[in-house]
């Protein structure tokens, strides 16, 4: 079959479209026809040798996809050949065929298209469990969005409105902060000439968030801590700001804060904190939201998957707004 795949390590450009052995499916895994997979900002990262795949897994680039069971192992039962499907990866999604635990797949929400459904598993897998299962956002509480613009914020800013909850986002660009609102936030943030804190505490009374999903890490962990509400949580699931920041207990204390970390991608299939405990919340409970149409898949721009390299670049640049798709 047909992959992308890199003879070393780098920029875009190390990425090429080649010949790979088809992958092998195991007694619980299902075999997918890819029609479609998105990007991660942790691609990037894999892309630069500086993210290895969690160990077993494919080293081919994509953490998500949509397409067409081609195949099921002799243990599942709940899929069949020809059913159509998304899935939570933990490698492998840049290729015309992908072998997943029949655990970390989810069906295709009504009224979304095969395509349009790779935007889906990881945003909607990363934002419930850490925003709804995790945090516990409730209906008249403050949601806080660092990176509205992202594929991770544009579905943040909808599970929080569906909700019921208030929501705030930060963004370096207005236009983007324009679309977040059309997707429903409540309050846009441009954090490249705005101090979010001060933003923050004027929108809520001086409360603060109940929830701060954040994608920056060190850089706004004490901004973070300083806009969190009483009983608040913030939760940190990206480090693009740094790993290593100081922590103000006392601050902490004063709010009865808790701070949460987490990362999806090495979680175990199954079991208590499994991705598949996630996937069924995940299609339990968000999935009629997106059927009723109060949740969307955002997708920015949909490339070939040969052109992986050029939509790579346009992550790597900027200014996209959602999820970035390669149909393949
Ligand atoms: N832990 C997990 O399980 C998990 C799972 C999925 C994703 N993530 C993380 O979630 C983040 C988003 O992922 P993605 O794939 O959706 O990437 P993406 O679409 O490329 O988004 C990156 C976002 O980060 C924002 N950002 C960067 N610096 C910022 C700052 N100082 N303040 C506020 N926002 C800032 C950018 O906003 P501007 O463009 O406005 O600058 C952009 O919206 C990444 O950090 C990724 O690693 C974590």
């Amino acid at each position: 079959m047909l992959a992308i795949t890199q003879e070393q390590f780098g920029g875009p450009g190390t990425l090429r479209l080649t010949e790979v052995p088809e992958p092998e499916i195991g007694p619980e895994d299902v075999l997918i026809e890819v029609a479609a997979t998105a990007l991660n900002r942790a691609d990037l990262l894999q892309r630069e040798g500086n993210y290895p795949p969690p160990p077993g897994a494919s080293v081919i680039l994509g953490m998500e996809c949509s397409g067409t069971v081609a195949a099921v192992g002799s243990k599942v039962l709940n899929w069949r050949v020809g059913d159509e499907v998304c899935a939570l990866l933990a490698g492998g999604g840049y290729a015309e065929r992908v072998a997943v635990p029949a655990a970390q797949i989810l069906p295709i929400p009504a009224g979304v298209s095969v395509v349009s459904a790779a935007a889906l598993p990881e945003v909607a897998c990363t934002v419930w469990s850490n925003v709804m299962m995790r945090a516990g956002l409730q209906a008249g509480g403050t949601l806080l969005v660092h990176g509205g613009s992202s594929g991770i914020g544009t579905m943040a800013i909808q599970v929080g409105k569906a909700a019921g909850a208030t929501v705030l986002v930060t963004a370096s660009r207005d236009d983007a902060l324009e679309r977040c609102g059309h997707l429903g936030a409540d309050v846009g943030i441009n954090y490249s000439r705005e101090d979010f804190v001060e933003r923050v505490l004027a929108a809520t009374d001086g409360r603060g968030a109940d929830v701060i999903l954040d994608v920056v890490g060190a850089k706004y962990l004490h901004g973070n801590i300083s806009a969190l509400a009483l009983d608040g949580s913030l939760v940190v699931i990206g480090m693009q700001g740094g790993a290593r920041g100081e922590l103000d207990l006392g601050a902490l204390m004063a709010r009865r804060g808790a701070v949460i970390a987490t990362a999806l991608r090495a979680r175990p299939v199954t079991g208590p904190g499994s991705k598949g405990e996630i996937v069924t919340a995940v299609v339990g409970h968000l999935w009629p939201l997106v059927a009723a149409g109060s949740v969307v898949p955002v997708i920015d721009r949909v490339f070939d998957l040969s052109q992986a390299g050029d939509a790579h670049r346009r992550m790597a640049h900027g200014g996209h707004f959602g999820k970035i798709l390669l149909q393949v």
